[in-house]
């Protein structure tokens, strides 16, 4: 059965000029993409978004980094997409990450990390949610 994750390219990536990179790996590892926007992130819509960490001591530079300028966000489908998203783009800490991922390949930092994946199917819904209406997901 296919599934449905949600996608961050994050402001670094951009800043670099990496996106192109990445939505290529997007399509060359066999995701759909089933919706797509380039948005600027408010510091609030990133706190909004991020409010499971707002008790971590890396929220607010996380949320200002975040809303530091454009961001890509797509729902990727495919069979299992959650944990296939997130093998592709492997662990949080680029300097953790496995050689081949995306992180390992476009991160900097655990906080400039390139790529924003939700963690379970039920995190997906709500990210989802978050930036698509049911009529862009209706597809
Ligand atoms: P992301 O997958 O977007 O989910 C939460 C983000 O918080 C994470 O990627 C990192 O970019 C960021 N972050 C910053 N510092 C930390 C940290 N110490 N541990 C985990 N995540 C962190």
């Amino acid at each position: 059965m296919a599934e449905r994750t949600l996608a961050i390219i994050k402001p670094d990536a951009l800043k670099s000029r990496y996106a192109g990179k990445i939505l290529q790996r997007i399509d060359e590892a066999g995701f759909t993409i089933r919706a797509m926007r380039l948005l600027n992130l408010s510091k609030k819509e990133a706190e909004g978004f991020y409010a499971v960490h707002r008790e971590r001591p890396f929220f607010a530079s996380l949320t200002t980094f975040m809303s530091s300028g454009p961001v890509i966000v797509m729902a990727l489908e495919a069979p299992d997409a959650v944990k296939k998203w997130r093998t592709l783009m492997g662990a949080t800490d680029p300097a953790k990450a496995d050689a081949g991922t995306l992180r390992k390949e476009f991160g900097a930092s655990i906080e400039n990390n390139a790529t924003h994946g939700s963690d379970a199917p039920e995190t997906a819904t709500f990210e989802l949610g978050y930036f698509f209406t049911g009529m862009e997901l209706a597809r």
